[in-house]
């Protein structure tokens, strides 16, 4: 049995890999967002396809407290968590974030913060529990900062090396803490990017993530082949870096 707090739950990602689990696992889901009729729809499906319960919890994921409120809300609806799924984000407009200071802040507040509170919290409670599993979606855009998309990059970034020190600090209590580190995947998040070969759909990226999850990999690229593209961008000496349109 497998009691699941999904925070982002409507995202494409998320949801398809809620689905795997619902089908092969018994499992109890509490999905966390901000859109009713949408959390709703994915709380029925899932029940079509075999989780035992789901329920869901509005939440502002700009807004600290009402965060902190949904980690108490989830466990009086589950009694006990397991499993910590992080899925919540948005891909910063950077040319808007480069004059809008407020939506640049807000951004990374989503794509960072609204990340930490929850993974904090459940760190906490796993650790007095001493079992539990974290799995959060950062992005191959936290490995460098890149002029087109800094924004969100460094608050995957700030999310990456969270995980890192989450999974040190955990290890010891038997803890799983993965982090997902998707290239380019079909989701609404990206519906508006041109298609390129590299990208791949949710569904493929769903069965990478739970295959991670059974045999608790600490870090996986989605799909493999980012985990070298990203050595090359990592390894470009600055003077070139700095020049480059990506
Ligand atoms: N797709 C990719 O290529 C890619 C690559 C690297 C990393 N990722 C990461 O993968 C995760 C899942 O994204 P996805 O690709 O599945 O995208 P998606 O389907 O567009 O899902 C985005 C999720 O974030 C929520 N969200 C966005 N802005 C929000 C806001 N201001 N307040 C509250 N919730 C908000 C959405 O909620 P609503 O349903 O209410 O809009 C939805 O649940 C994200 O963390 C993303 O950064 C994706």
């Amino acid at each position: 049995m497998k009691r699941i707090v999904v925070y982002g739950a409507t995202s494409e990602i998320a949801h398809q890999l809620t689905r795997l689990l619902a089908h092969n696992e018994e499992c109890f889901f509490v999905l966390i967002g901000r859109n009713k009729d949408r959390l709703d729809t994915v709380c029925k499906d899932l029940k079509s396809r075999g989780a035992q319960s789901a329920e869901f919890i509005l939440c502002d994921f700009l807004n600290k407290e009402s965060l902190k409120q949904t980690f108490i809300e989830a466990l009086l609806v589950l009694k006990e968590i397991d499993t910590l799924i992080l899925a919540q984000g948005s891909l910063t407009d950077q040319l808007k974030a480069n004059t809008d200071i407020d939506y640049a802040l807000d951004e990374f507040f989503l794509n960072f913060e609204s990340m930490a509170i929850p993974a904090l919290l459940y760190a906490e409670y796993f650790e007095k529990r001493q079992k539990g599993q974290i799995i959060g979606i950062s992005s191959v855009a936290g490995e460098r900062g890149r002029k087109t998309i800094y924004i969100y990059g460094s608050a995957k970034s700030a999310f990456t090396s969270l995980m890192s020190g989450l999974r040190g600090r955990l290890a010891p209590h038997n803890i799983h803490v993965m982090t997902v580190k998707p290239g380019l995947i079909e989701t609404p998040m990206t519906s508006h990017l041109p298609k390129s070969p590299l990208f791949i759909s949710a569904t493929s990226a769903a069965n990478i993530i739970y295959k991670g999850m059974i045999n608790r990999k600490d870090s996986i690229y989605v799909p493999f082949y980012w985990r070298f593209i990203m050595r090359i961008i990592k390894d470009l000496p600055e003077f070139i870096f700095k020049k480059l349109s990506i």
